[in-house]
């Protein structure tokens, strides 16, 4: 992702690993400032995750990874017995922060398959280069979402996001902004319409400074002015990210998401989700079986923004004591998408043998060793 820092335009990643330490773009702080943080072993990273400073299916997948790799070099010098207890626990961490998204989860157990033998140095390698592996493999399918959902954008098409599904939440390109920035790549005429997504506001804060820095035309827009410009014919598609997607298609993502979808087909407008094979999940067979988080009241009652003096200031919307419910995700039935972008390709509707069926063409296959 292109940034521009102090005048000069530099090529930054939601986050990497030099060594036992892991760095990542601190996205509570953005718009307002650019600061990366230091993470300086697995807890940290956990927490990181927990509290948002990185965020996202896609990069709070590299960043539990990265955390068990931290953890594998935390304990590089104990016993074998002692060393397996060690990632154990740091898994269990890991996997406490958030429940949602199914990167996380893959991330892990794939460490934790890739450190399952040999001695304990064997293991930590076999952890940390999986580790790195994932980010690698995410960077390459991110191009390959781009290329393939670039095919459904037409010059001139104004299209609808929610949430951030960019750079900083899937490395390197996103997962619904991808095929955006290819489009523009290639000279088409495209304009994004950028839910704010309340209550944490990743499209007003992140979503909007992203196309900003890529100088993609965009206007923000308050949640609840979607329909309207949908019922204005002036959204020709919606694209969003996923967080996790079971077999018969059904969709969790950002909170609202659902309402999008509904009237999107109200108004025959087409819907399509982006999203890496690591987000499937084939072990569930419907929406129903997703846990939704349920973050801190304080997310709704009151807002974070810039002071007048510069400062980051929370300011109170609500009255103390107001009783408030705060789902992070929804989860959009398959009957409202037009298909999903993955690394494979497009997957269609119908989807009336599942996703299963779909990733079980031949040309498909290594989506399962990915698993
Ligand atoms: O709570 P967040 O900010 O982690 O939620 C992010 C989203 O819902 C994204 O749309 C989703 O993770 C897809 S981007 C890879």
């Amino acid at each position: 992702m292109k940034v521009k820092i102090n005048g000069e335009t530099e090529n930054v990643l939601a986050l990497w690993r030099e060594g036992h330490i892991v760095k990542m773009v601190d996205q509570r702080k953005l718009p307002h400032s650019f600061e990366i943080i230091t993470l300086e072993n697995h807890r940290e990273t956990a927490k990181a995750i927990k509290t948002m400073v990185t965020r996202g299916a896609g990069a709070i997948g590299n960043a539990a990874a990265f955390g068990m790799a931290q953890a594998a070099l935390e304990a590089e010098n104990k016993p074998l017995d002692e060393f397996i207890e060690y990632i154990n626990n740091a898994s269990e961490t890991i996997r406490k922060t958030r429940p949602t998204a199914a990167n996380l989860f893959k991330a892990v157990d794939k460490c934790l398959e890739a450190g399952g033998w040999g001695n304990v140095s064997v293991r930590v390698d076999g952890i940390v280069k999986r580790a790195d592996e994932i980010l690698k493999q995410d960077m390459k399918a991110s191009k390959e979402i781009a290329i393939a959902g670039n095919k459904l954008i037409e010059d001139g098409f104004k299209i609808l996001t929610h949430c951030n599904a960019g750079a900083l939440a899937y490395v390197d390109h996103g997962t619904a902004l991808a095929p955006i920035r290819e489009a523009v790549k290639e000279g088409k005429d495209v304009f994004v319409w950028v839910d704010e997504t309340r209550p944490r506001c990743q499209g007003a804060r992140i979503t909007a400074w992203e196309l900003e820095q890529e100088g993609i035309p965009y206007a923000l827009i308050a949640d609840n002015a979607a329909g309207h410009y949908m019922q204005k014919g002036e959204v020709d598609m919606v694209i969003v990210g996923a967080d996790r997607i079971a077999v018969n298609g059904d969709t969790a993502n950002k909170i609202g998401t659902y309402e999008k979808a509904v009237v999107a087909m109200e108004n025959k407008i087409p819907f399509w989700v982006a999203a890496p094979g690591m987000t499937f999940d084939l072990d569930i067979t419907s929406g129903a079986e997703i846990e939704i988080e349920e973050r801190e009241p304080e997310e709704v009652s009151m807002m974070w923004g810039q002071g007048e003096d510069g400062k980051p200031t929370r300011i109170r919307i609500a009255a103390e004591g107001t009783k408030v419910r705060n789902p992070a995700f929804d989860v959009t039935p398959y009957k409202y998408l037009d298909g999903f972008i993955t690394e494979y390709g497009l997957i269609q509707r119908p989807f009336n043998e599942g996703i299963r069926w779909v990733f079980g063409q031949p040309g498909l296959l290594p989506w399962f060793k990915y698993r």
